[in-house]
């Protein structure tokens, strides 16, 4: 069963219907689920849970980055190599899906999954079976996939980076978690949460978020989703002395973001920040820099979708970024 750790906890409407939604996946026979959702939005989260809410739950749960493992490798990391399969194989290497058998096998990051093991993971899928690098039969498995991205994957069929067939295979059971900003009041539960988390982790006892505080949360658009909540508490346990989560713990970039985003336009002195301020053009650089900070952190530091999300060419952003001593020219 799902531990205290691994809850995905809210009350808004969506994620008690994603809630509803996990447990009925996990315990049906789904071969492939498809998570998506933007950085920090719990992806990680939701596939352990969809695991340990499963009948595989008592086997291997395998967390594989697509990303984060070089492309001529992860054909021999997934499905293992046989001796003498290429230099340096000098004996027979038992993959990840092969470790995985009766279990879960997550993998983060699905579109840089190269296009060659795309096809490899749909054939899997379509036969129960795999070949290990440099073997001639096939070895059957039963796993189930868990996938993630936080990039609209259709754009990357159109785009050409991700076949078709493979897409419309995952999307059979897609699950879509909103962004936080999305989620009304549960960044105070959320708040509550990680704070119930901390004190007993770092023996405090913070009471919780001082009433402005609230307000910020809840106005704040949060580009880094739930871990940047999670991170953000985290650091005022660790630098406040404080029985109460307070205004001035808040970072300017916070403080600055929710200024910038009344009805009004912020005054000269808010926008250009604790600097000391020279005025309007330092405000509005500060202003731009703050936009462009979090559609890049929105994308994971994806300068072609920070563009789209900004509205402005790619070559418009690298401009503007280099205008604004954000990069090197
Ligand atoms: N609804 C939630 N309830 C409790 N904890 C959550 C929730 N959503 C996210 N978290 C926590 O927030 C942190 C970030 O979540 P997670 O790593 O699953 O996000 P992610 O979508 O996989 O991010 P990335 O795209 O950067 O990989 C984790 O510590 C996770 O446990
Ligand atoms: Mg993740």
């Amino acid at each position: 069963m799902a531990d205290y750790a691994d809850k995905l906890i809210g009350a808004h409407e969506t994620i008690r219907n994603l809630q509803g939604l996990i447990d009925r996946v996990a315990k049906s026979p789904a071969r492939t689920v498809l998570i998506y959702g933007e950085t920090g939005t719990g992806k990680g989260l939701v596939a352990r849970i969809i695991h340990a809410k499963s009948s595989r739950a008592g086997k291997e749960f395998a967390d594989i980055n697509c990303a984060a493992i070089p492309a001529n490798l992860m054909e021999s990391e997934l499905f293992g190599h046989e001796k003498g399969a290429f230099t340096g194989a000098t004996e027979r290497k038992i993959g990840l899906v092969e470790a995985a058998n009766k279990g879960s096998i997550f993998l983060d990051e699905i579109r840089e999954l190269d296009l060659t093991l795309q096809a490899k993971l749909l054939s899997l899928l379509d036969s129960y079976q795999f070949r290990r690098v440099g073997a001639v039969r096939m070895t059957p498995v039963d796993v189930r996939f868990i996938a993630a991205t936080n990039k609209v994957l259709l754009s990357e069929v159109k785009a050409g980076n991700f076949r078709e067939d493979l897409y419309y295979r995952l999307q059979v059971i897609a699950l879509n978690i909103p962004p936080l900003r999305e989620r009304g009041e549960d960044v105070l539960i959320l708040a509550r949460h990680f704070i119930d988390k901390f004190n007993r982790q770092y023996g405090r006892t913070i009471s919780g978020l001082s009433p402005e505080v609230r307000e910020i949360f809840l106005r704040y658009p949060w580009p880094g989703n739930v871990r940047e909540l999670e991170n953000l508490l985290e650091r005022i346990f660790i630098l406040e002395d404080d029985d109460e989560v307070l205004p001035r713990h808040m970072p300017d970039r916070i403080l600055r973001t929710v200024r910038a985003g009344r009805d009004t336009v912020p005054s000269v002195e808010e926008a250009a920040g604790e600097a000391p301020a020279k005025g309007f053009h330092d405000a509005t650089a500060n202003f731009q820099r703050d936009l462009i900070a979090q559609a890049l952190s929105a994308t994971g530091h994806n300068i072609q979708d920070a563009a789209a999300m900004l509205k402005i060419s790619r070559h418009a952003l690298r401009h503007q970024m280099i205008k604004l001593e954000m990069r090197e020219a």
